[in-house]
């Protein structure tokens, strides 16, 4: 059950957007599973298609076009998008007109054999092609299944000005970079989404510009290794070798720099940061200016040195121990959490005790915890045995899960006494008479409604708590 509490929090969870009506219009239906890069992505779908005369809805049972944005990442995403199909399925036989798309990193991953295996699927689309969608939809139209899975070297959408889709108005995902080139082990990203590409700097910018002025108070930017963001002038990194163009390049911390500038008021989170390539500029960066929030998602994945290295992570515990030594000098109120896997191949029980032993020590405000589940292609898959078995894997990631949840308290509980500024975000689910936001630390903060509303920076002594949720009064 925790398992799969956790495991839904951060790449399970759909997304369905909130319908807009015009008579006449045909309706599309947009579901979104895996990470936030996906559910941006999404924004970016429902951009291209409403230049088309497409309209939104909530409910697939009146839609036109059913566009489901899927995960990869593990066998249990994909699981979960193939149970969706079959209550697709229902809807199509009642109404064959309706088109049914599959877009994402399952997509990608399956390509042509999408079409064999799910038979009611007429159109895939891979993270890459979503400009194509409008001629694919003409095809199906036509008769025919449609298939674009192109990655591309310079896709970053970077001129498409994506509709938000389900947010709550205050806050924004922008992408930064698309795809990885990291070659983890034991991931499918760089099949699924291609080479590592950074966006203009400019367009970020203008695009957070843009959000202020519509009322938006904090923008995350988007990327599989922040860290790794370097705008030379378009194309690949490795496209632009010459030092007089690296020279000039915008790097991840000057990026944050020029975001922050955009107002004050406008809080600047990020993910993914990467240990490897974390830096100490980043971390002044972010200790400079107090609308880039003091939170780094820092994923560890293992807290064993033979492990790391047979993932294909780049750093040792020594060094990632370093980088949070960092952290905590230059930003000693950080918030910090990790990703963490139980049970890659061949992990020797006292190899999982090394990953307990760096939660405890470096104290964890959350985690995201998964077991092992071995990709297709990936490196992992061709070069080492599944062997831990799934019991115990499982058993291994119950132990992760209980000890996050004692750290969580405890960090918790460190807010207690201190006053907290909160972005409002809106009404607490809890209760009508509260209203609920976040700390820089990405805590949970819940206080009386008063006279504020959703936008406002409001100052809160923290009273009482539960394990994730600051409770207290404005000050
Ligand atoms: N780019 C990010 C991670 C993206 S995937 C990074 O490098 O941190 C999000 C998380 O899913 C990973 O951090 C990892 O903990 C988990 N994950 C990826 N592949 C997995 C697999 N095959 N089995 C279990 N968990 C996996
Ligand atoms: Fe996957 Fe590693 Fe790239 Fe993250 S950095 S997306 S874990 S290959
Ligand atoms: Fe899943 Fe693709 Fe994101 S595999 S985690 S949706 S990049």
């Amino acid at each position: 059950m925790e398992n799969k509490l956790i495991d839904e929090a951060r790449q399970g969870d759909a997304l369905v957007v909130t319908g807009t009506q015009k008579p006449g219009s045909r309706k599309m239906y947009i579901e979104s599973y895996g990470c936030a890069m996906n559910f941006s992505d999404s924004e970016i779908v429902a951009s291209v298609l409403t230049d088309k005369g497409f309209v939104t809805t909530s409910d697939y049972k009146e839609a036109d076009l059913i566009l489901i944005n899927t995960c990869a990442i593990r066998d249990n995403a994909e699981q979960k998008v193939r149970n969706r199909l079959k209550e697709y399925n229902i809807e199509k036989r009642k109404k064959p007109s309706l088109m049914i798309g599959v877009m994402g990193c399952m997509a990608e991953r399956l390509k042509e054999k999408f079409l064999e295996e799910e038979k009611i699927v007429d159109i895939v689309v891979g993270p890459d092609s979503y400009r194509s969608l409008p001629s694919l939809i003409e095809t199906v139209e036509g008769g025919q299944k449609a298939v674009n899975v192109l990655l591309s070297r310079d896709e970053t959408y970077a001129d498409i000005n994506p509709v938000r889709l389900g947010g709550n108005g205050i806050s924004a995902f922008i992408s930064i970079t698309r795809g990885c080139d990291n070659m983890c082990s034991f991931c499918v990203v760089p099949f699924t989404r291609g080479r590592e590409r950074s966006r203009d700097p400019e367009s970020i910018v203008s695009e957070a510009r843009l959000l202020f002025d519509q009322g938006y108070r904090e923008v995350t930017l988007l990327g599989q290794n922040v860290d790794s963001y370097q705008w030379t002038g378009g194309g690949l990194k490795k496209d632009n070798p010459s030092p007089d163009v690296l020279a000039q390049a915008t790097t991840f911390a000057q990026l944050l720099e020029k975001v922050a500038l955009v107002n004050p008021l406008l809080r600047i989170r990020f993910s993914t940061s990467h240990p490897k390539d974390m830096n100490d500029e980043v971390l002044y960066t972010m200790a400079r200016y107090e609308n880039i929030c003091d939170y780094i998602h820092l994923p560890v994945q293992s807290g064993n040195t033979r492990l790391l290295e047979m993932m294909n992570r780049g750093y040792t515990r020594e060094w990632y121990m370093e980088r949070i030594n960092a952290i905590r000098r230059i930003i000693p109120h950080c918030g910090i959490s990790t990703d963490i896997i139980t049970g890659f191949c061949s992990e020797t029980d006292e190899e999982h005790k090394d990953t307990i032993s760096l939660m405890e020590w470096a104290q964890y405000d959350f985690s995201y915890m998964f077991a092992y589940s071995e990709r297709p292609k990936t490196l992992a898959e061709r070069k080492y045995k599944d062997d831990v078995p799934e019991e115990t894997k499982k058993q291994r990631l119950y132990e992760v899960v209980a000890l996050q949840q004692k750290l969580s308290g405890a960090r918790t509980k460190l807010g207690l006494g201190k006053v907290h500024r909160v972005l409002v975000e809106g009404i607490s689910k809890k209760s009508d008479e509260m209203l609920s936001g976040r700390n820089s630390q990405n805590t949970v903060v819940v206080f009386p409604k008063g006279e504020f509303k959703k936008g406002d920076y409001v100052n809160v002594l923290a009273e009482r708590c539960t394990v994730a949720t600051l409770i207290g009064s404005v000050v």
